[in-house]
């Protein structure tokens, strides 16, 4: 056992630029990375949490309270492993190497490197030969602390007030550890069935293409009428084009063949991929002003909001399209522009409150939930979204 008089190695050095590297790059790893398992927002990089622990356990062999056995098997184990670096003789030496050690190992790459495993165990089980460490972690979250504890032979336990993240760590620290295999596949078999009754539950709500393509997610806009003389097209309120501006997949929508279009016509939207931030038209409301696609007639924010007063406003529903390729599959946002933005928002949850926001009433929404765009995405809505569904015609 260590003195208490024994200085930590943590409690002199830490080699925090390298770690800090490592913990960066992990916030990329999305393959066996606890975080794919379940989000959580809190959590602490793994390489930190196994670094720390580390220089937390591990004696400074330049303390004079430090065990000469420990320095001796020590440096003895560095002379024959086959890692890479500087094989120590003295107690500088030892230090720098078990720094340089804690360093390498917060590589992701070196994780499950049974050598690097090996090493870091057997140090620590050299240096609390009597009992194997319990590392208490009441605050435990997503888990990094007490997973980086196990990985380097310690005991551990983990708490916290949270209900999510004493079952995130059930799973991770007992759960998975246990039952791994039989676990995962068990899990994707539900999740199959889940997948399957979802589909055919919501199948009504996604109606197939005439060329067998399933839609994936629908747009909506409220739209108005454009008030020129010779047009009264409609026109979907929509302040920007764009669906994704992430350089490796972006998207946005255009207006078809929109240079043919003649007062009157009906405006059909595809989704495209533009090469530049030119290709992608502007929107048709600005400052609660509408302009038609059509004949480019402004319509003034006035006159939106008496249309959207008297009608409450069309909600259109737009087709996204065919479906994207799965490459293509970029969380489609509804955009609700305008004042259905406000409402598409607030709606949700603002229900059971009476009346929404003034700014909102201005346009004739004067109650929660009436004229929401409404999206029929989760099971548990399909009541709700069915009985809606039949009373708004769709
Ligand atoms: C910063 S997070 C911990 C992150 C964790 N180290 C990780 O890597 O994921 C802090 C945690 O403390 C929990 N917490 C806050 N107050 C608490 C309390 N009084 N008792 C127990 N847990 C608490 C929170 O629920 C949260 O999960
Ligand atoms: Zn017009």
């Amino acid at each position: 056992m260590i003195s208490k008089e024994c200085k930590r190695l943590a409690e002199v050095d830490f080699p925090i630029a390298v770690v800090s590297k490592h913990s960066a790059r992990e916030k990329s790893i999305r393959h066996g990375h606890p975080s794919t398992l379940h989000l959580w927002w809190a959590r602490r990089p793994l390489a930190a949490c196994r670094s720390m622990l580390l220089a937390l356990l591990l004696p400074d062999p330049c303390d004079p309270h430090c065990p000469v056995e420990f320095k001796t098997k020590a440096c003895a184990l560095f002379q024959q492993t086959m890692l890479p670096g500087k094989k120590p003789t003295t107690d500088a030496e030892l230090r720098a190497r078990l720094l340089h050690f804690i360093g390498d190992f917060a590589d992701w790459d070196n994780v499950s490197n049974r050598t690097y495993l090996e090493v870091a165990r057997w140090l620590v089980r050299a240096t609390h030969p009597e009992e194997t460490p319990l590392v208490v972690d009441p605050f435990a979250g997503g888990g990094s602390i007490p997973l980086e504890a196990l990985r380097l032979g310690c005991d551990a336990f983990a708490s916290d007030l949270n209900p999510v993240a004493c079952l995130i760590n059930k799973v991770l620290l007992e759960d998975i550890p246990r039952h791994g295999p039989e676990l995962a596949e068990e899990l994707r078999h539900v999740g199959a069935e889940v997948k399957k009754a979802a589909e055919r539950e919501l199948a009504e709500f996604y109606p197939r293409d005439p060329d067998g393509a399933r839609p994936i997610a629908y747009l909506w806009a409220r739209t108005v009428r454009c008030e020129a003389p010779n047009c009264g097209a409609e026109i979907p309120l929509v302040r920007s084009f764009w669906l994704c501006k992430k350089a490796e997949r972006r998207r946005a929508l255009r207006v078809k063949d929109e240079a043919k279009l003649k007062p009157g016509d009906a405006v059909a939207l595809e989704i495209f991929t533009p090469a530049s931030e030119k290709e992608v038209r502007a929107g048709t409301v600005s400052r609660a002003k509408a302009t038609c696609l059509c004949c480019r007639t402004t319509l003034p924010p006035e006159r939106v909001r008496a249309q959207t007063a008297a009608g409450g406003g069309h909600a259109a529903r737009r087709r996204a399209g065919t479906p994207l390729p799965p490459a293509h599959r970029c969380r489609l946002r509804r955009r609700l522009e305008g004042p259905a933005a406000v409402e598409g928002r607030c709606g949700h949850e603002a229900r059971g409150r009476s009346k929404p926001d003034p700014g909102v009433q201005k346009y004739g929404m004067m109650q929660w939930g009436a004229n929401r765009p409404i999206r029929a995405a989760t099971a548990r809505e399909r009541r709700t979204c069915s009985r809606r569904g039949r009373r708004w015609g769709w």
